[in-house]
């Protein structure tokens, strides 16, 4: 039973095989995109070699992205460690043409790549394509002799990948492996699609077209193959499971978890391991990244992870920080392939400690204030929109985190309210802001965008001052053109 990381090495070594470039996993933090919060795709760092703005020795690549969601509006954290499948760290297979091969070189790699390479066995396995995507069903029956019943045409934007509202983007096709009757749901298209028998393990994008702001699209300048593959949901069956939980790589740190709390990992606890193994991922990649807990962006996703999961170890039982005690286990198993998780390991641990010694000390005075809240209560209330906007300003608990609070004490939330409160905070900040920056006058030397950021190759730079200004404290500002310091 082949191990994930061998599944990676298997992937990567197949493509390298037929001319593609090992490219390494772009950092979380897009370089190219302010519009992204974190790389959610291999395409990502390949956006301008789509759109041709960019060129670069090869046209082939293919990589194993780090990736995380878990910021915006609709993100999956609340699911995360409750279901199979749902993550904020994983990773993404790929591999990609840069106006080189398209649909018929696409399909028969990934045909053999699954059936000989990774052996998944045929008959387990079916497709989707686009519905007016002919070609591609076309192929299908010819490279993998596919009956039209396992070739399922799809009329939504499911079968129409786009890397968001803007940007690069075309029909796919879209591999699924069926784990079989003792497993409840339908295949693609079928009202029982969302269920845990049929489960999309690749997608192949046919990119064609470029999609801009007012939704008209154009055509790119080449047609180009942009793949994703979730190595998770493929360790899990070639695994034998269903459950991306109890593949080697992530059962190793459930497992870490448990020792470090003293434990059963799947026992009445099996839900905090979960989520603390997931988090363990994310938290570690983000900071080895650069991001840093703080109280907005970046930071702030990072920051609510930590704390669920900490929140999740507390759950436990455990009284003294446990979070920092993981890396060595997630470097493990990890760092092989993202040498820079152990290049940041003193850095992720020490970040870890300090957050969670930190918020050890608040967590027990917010809970104190909670408890007072809720006897205030009556039956079939909700905790007041200003008690959850209290505990997040006051004492640092992220609202899911209060939110989970309440459902594990089966209460409500004013969301609403706590909305309200929020939306009072930013006005205030917006407020602030304009009259402290009414107080800064800039003396401009060069006109020009923010700091140019090269932190991620290089920590040293000559470069000069774009403008400077001192604040009424007496602290000198300043603006450089090109900066390693994140
Ligand atoms: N870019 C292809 C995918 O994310 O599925």
């Amino acid at each position: 039973m082949p191990t994930l990381n061998e599944i990676r090495s298997t992937f990567l070594n197949y493509f390298a095989k037929q001319g593609h470039e090992i490219v390494p996993s772009s950092p979380l933090v897009p370089r190219n995109d302010p519009t992204l919060m974190f790389a959610n795709s291999g395409m990502v760092q390949f956006k301008n070699l789509f759109t041709g703005v960019e060129t670069r020795d090869y046209k082939r690549a293919t990589t194993a992205q780090k990736c995380v969601r878990a910021g915006g509006k609709h993100n999956d954290l609340d699911n995360v460690g409750y279901t199979a499948r749902h993550h904020t760290f994983f990773e993404m297979l790929g591999n990609f043409s840069f106006g080189d091969y398209f649909k018929s070189e696409a399909i028969p790699f990934a045909w053999e790549l699954v059936t000989k390479e990774l052996d998944i066995p045929k008959d387990k396995l079916l497709v989707t394509v686009y519905h007016t995507d002919d070609d591609a069903a076309n192929m299908w029956k010819k490279v993998a002799g596919l009956s039209d019943d396992r070739i399922i045409r799809i009329a939504t934007n499911d079968n129409f990948w786009m890397m968001g509202p803007t940007g690069p983007c075309g029909p796919c096709t879209e591999i699924f492996y069926d784990h079989g009757k003792s497993f409840w749901g339908g295949p693609p298209g079928s009202p029982e699609e969302d269920g845990d028998r049929f489960i999309e393990i690749w997608n192949l994008v046919f990119m064609q077209h470029e999609q801009f702001e007012d939704g008209s699209k154009t055509d790119l300048p080449n047609q180009s193959i942009d793949t994703g593959m979730g190595i998770e949901r493929v360790a899990a069956l070639l695994q034998g499971t269903n459950d991306n939980y109890s593949t080697d790589l992530i059962r190793s740190l459930i497992e870490a978890s448990a020792h470090a709390t003293s434990s059963d990992p799947d026992g009445p606890g099996k839900t905090h391991h979960r989520v603390i193994a997931d988090h363990l991922r994310s938290t570690s990649f983000l900071i080895a990244d650069g991001v840093m807990p703080s109280n907005d962006g970046r930071g702030y996703v990072l920051r609510r992870i930590m704390r669920r999961a900490m929140r999740h170890a507390h759950l436990l039982g455990s009284q003294d920080p446990v979070m920092h005690r993981l890396v060595p286990a997630l470097v493990q198993q990890m760092s092989a392939a993202y040498p820079e998780l152990s290049q940041a390991q003193a850095l992720i641990e020490e970040t870890l400690l300090q957050e969670e010694t930190r918020f050890k000390q608040t967590l027990d005075r917010g809970l104190k204030l909670l408890d007072d809240e809720v006897a205030g209560l009556g039956d079939g209330d909700a905790l007041p929109g200003e008690a959850a906007f209290k505990l997040y300003d006051t004492y640092g608990f992220p609202v899911d985190l209060t939110r989970l609070i309440c459902e594990e004490r089966q209460l409500e939330l004013d969301e609403a309210g706590f909305e309200v409160c929020m939306e009072a905070q930013r006005n205030k900040a917006r407020e602030s802001a304009r009259f402290q920056t009414a107080q800064i006058e800039w003396k401009e030397m060069e006109v020009g965008p923010h700091s140019r950021f090269i932190g991620y190759n290089s920590y040293n730079v000559e470069t000069w001052i774009r403008r400077f200004a001192q604040n009424e404290s007496g602290q000198w500002l300043f603006t450089l053109d090109t900066t390693p310091f994140y």
